[in-house]
C-alpha cells in the first residue's frame, strides 16, 4: 500500500475522531490493562529534562511529564486538530509546549542532539517507516539519551480468545497494511510488526536497548472475580509492549 494513501486516510481519521480520543491513551498508562509508569518508573527523573513526544495527541502525557518537573515540552503529531486540542489542554494547565504538525517520517525541524529524552506513548506504529523515524529519534536526542515507546504487542493483534482457549486468527509474521476498525464506526490503516522488526530496527538507528517491558498491570493479574473476555486474554499474554533504549 501507498504510504502517501496511509497518510491522507490517517489524518482524515485523526482529524475527525478528535475528541473521542481526549486523554484515552496517554501517561501514566502506557496501555490498556498494562503496568503503567507509575509501577515501571522507566523515566526516572525527569526534573529540569527536555522531552519531546512523538504522536502526543490530546497533550496529557506532555502535562504528566510537566507535572514531573520537565523543564522543556515539545510535541510531534500530523493531527492538526490533535494539536488544537493539546495547545488548549495545556494551556488551561498553565503549560506551554512547542507543538509541531508534521508526520514523524518527515524532516520537520526539530532540532539535533538536543533532547534528554523522546517518547511515544501508543503513536509509533502509525509510522508508514519505521527505520528512518527511529534515526529520526536518534537524531533529536542528545548521546546517552533515553527514547522510551509504548505500542500494542503483536501476539494481542494476531490472537483472540474463546472460553479459557487463545486461537491464532492471523499469522505473527504477516507485517502488510490492514484497514482496522474504529471506534465509532470509523477505519484507519494499520499494520502489526513483529517484535524482532522494532529490536533491529532500534539496533540499525544506533540504540541499545535497556529495557523491554511485557507485564500485565499487577491488579489484573490477580483478579479472579468478574473477569471479563479482555482481562482475560490480558492475563494470558501481554497486549501491549513497552521499549527503553539509550542513544549510543
Ligand atoms: C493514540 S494517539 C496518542 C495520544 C497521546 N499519547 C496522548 O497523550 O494524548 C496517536 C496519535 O498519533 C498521531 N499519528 C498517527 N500517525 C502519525 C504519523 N505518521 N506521524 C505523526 N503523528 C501520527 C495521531 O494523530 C494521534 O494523535
Amino acid at each position: 500500500m501507498n504510504n502517501e494513501k496511509i497518510h491522507e486516510v490517517n489524518k482524515d481519521y485523526w482529524n475527525t475522531n478528535t475528541d473521542q480520543w481526549f486523554g484515552v491513551t496517554a501517561l501514566p498508562q502506557y496501555g490498556t490493562l498494562f503496568a503503567t509508569e507509575e509501577e515501571l518508573n522507566l523515566f526516572g527523573n525527569v526534573k529540569g529534562a527536555k522531552l519531546l513526544e512523538i504522536g502526543c495527541g490530546s497533550g496529557h502525557s506532555l502535562k504528566y511529564q510537566g507535572d514531573h518537573g520537565a523543564a522543556e515540552l515539545w510535541g510531534l503529531d500530523m493531527s492538526s486538530s490533535q494539536l488544537e486540542n493539546a495547545k488548549k489542554y495545556l494551556r488551561e494547565n498553565n503549560y506551554t509546549a512547542k507543538l509541531i504538525c508534521s508526520p514523524m517520517e518527515e524532516e520537520c525541524g526539530i532540532p539535533k542532539d538536543y533532547f534528554d529524552f523522546v517518547y511515544s506513548i501508543y503513536a509509533i506504529g502509525w509510522t508508514t517507516d519505521l527505520e528512518n523515524t527511529f534515526v529520526k529519534i536518534a537524531s533529536y536526542l542528545k548521546k546517552d539519551g533515553i527514547f522510551i515507546f509504548s505500542w500494542q504487542h503483536p501476539l494481542h493483534s494476531c490472537v483472540s480468545i474463546d472460553e479459557d482457549k487463545l486461537l491464532f486468527g492471523r499469522s505473527y509474521f504477516d507485517e502488510a497494511w490492514f484497514t482496522q476498525p474504529m471506534p465509532g464506526e470509523s477505519t484507519a490503516l494499520l499494520c502489526s510488526r513483529k517484535v524482532s522488526t522494532y529490536i533491529n530496527a532500534l539496533s540499525k538507528a544506533g540504540f541499545v536497548i535497556e529495557q523491554m517491558v511485557e507485564q500485565t498491570h499487577s491488579d489484573i493479574l490477580n483478579k479472579i472475580e468478574e473477569v471479563s473476555r479482555k482481562i482475560k486474554k490480558a492475563q494470558m499474554l501481554p497486549l501491549s509492549f513497552v521499549f527503553k533504549a539509550r542513544k549510543l
